[in-house]
């Protein structure tokens, strides 16, 4: 295996620098040979004891988003009262019709169960299940950017709601609803930042070295 040379190493670096999540997306389709290496990259994602506990629902039915759509809106609205202020509950409220807008959602499940009861290194961090989920959502992410696709992640639901719309058994968490399509709305910065939500705090505040150590606070 040879490593990269400089010009692709500062590609991976721009990928990782300039993915964005979005919220907006235009109606045009997804073609499918993309879509096959997103998901390719997702299955070689990093995974706890090589369990590889992820599943992904391909939803392109309109009739489907817009109940998946629902299940977000009866979530924001219960989050907006967390927020005060027209612009956070607007805000909140574009990522719900963003589901219905992309031309496709995935549902990225997480297998808890999955490679039996002794999985090598989940016994002592159980949670490494979903990271190693996350690990692949990520995956999926940055695929997306390179394929000039825009992916927006979307977690505010209740578990059962989606469990029931996907008919998704019990012990299955999904993880995560990602919208994908394209986008002539790609962000520079993080939406977030865009409307004063929070910002990119400093790296070096975050480094210690030999102990604990933040400064950020
Ligand atoms: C685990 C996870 C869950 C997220 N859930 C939501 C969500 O429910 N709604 C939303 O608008 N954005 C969600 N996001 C997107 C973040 O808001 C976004 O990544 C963050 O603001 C930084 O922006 P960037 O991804 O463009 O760098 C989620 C991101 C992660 C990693």
């Amino acid at each position: 295996m040879t490593f990269l040379n400089e010009k692709e190493k500062q590609t991976v670096y721009k990928t990782i620098l300039n993915r964005r999540d979005v919220r907006s997306f235009l109606p045009k389709p997804v073609p499918s040979d993309a879509i096959d290496r997103i998901l390719e990259a997702a299955h070689h994602a990093p995974s706890v004891g090589f369990m590889q506990p992820w599943n992904f629902i391909l939803v392109s039915s309109y009739e489907v988003k817009e109940r998946l759509a629902w299940a977000a809106e009866k979530e924001r609205k219960a989050l907006a009262i967390h927020y005060e202020g027209e612009k956070e509950t607007k805000f909140l409220r574009l990522k719900v019709e963003g589901l219905k807008e992309a031309p496709l959602t995935i549902c990225v499940t997480c297998d808890p169960t999955k490679g039996g009861a002794h999985v090598l290194g989940r016994n002592s961090i159980p949670e490494t299940d979903m990271l190693s989920t996350a690990c692949a959502i990520q995956n999926m992410w940055l695929a997306s950017f390179a394929e000039g696709l825009a992916l927006g992640w979307v977690s505010f639901y209740k578990k059962e709601d989606i469990r029931n719309i996907l008919k998704i058994p019990p012990h299955i968490e999904p993880v995560a609803l990602l919208s994908i399509g394209y986008t002539d709305k790609y962000p520079e910065k993080p939406i977030l930042e865009s409307v004063n939500w929070e910002k990119r705090q400093s790296l070096k505040d975050r480094i210690s070295h030999n102990e604990w150590k933040d400064s950020s606070n």
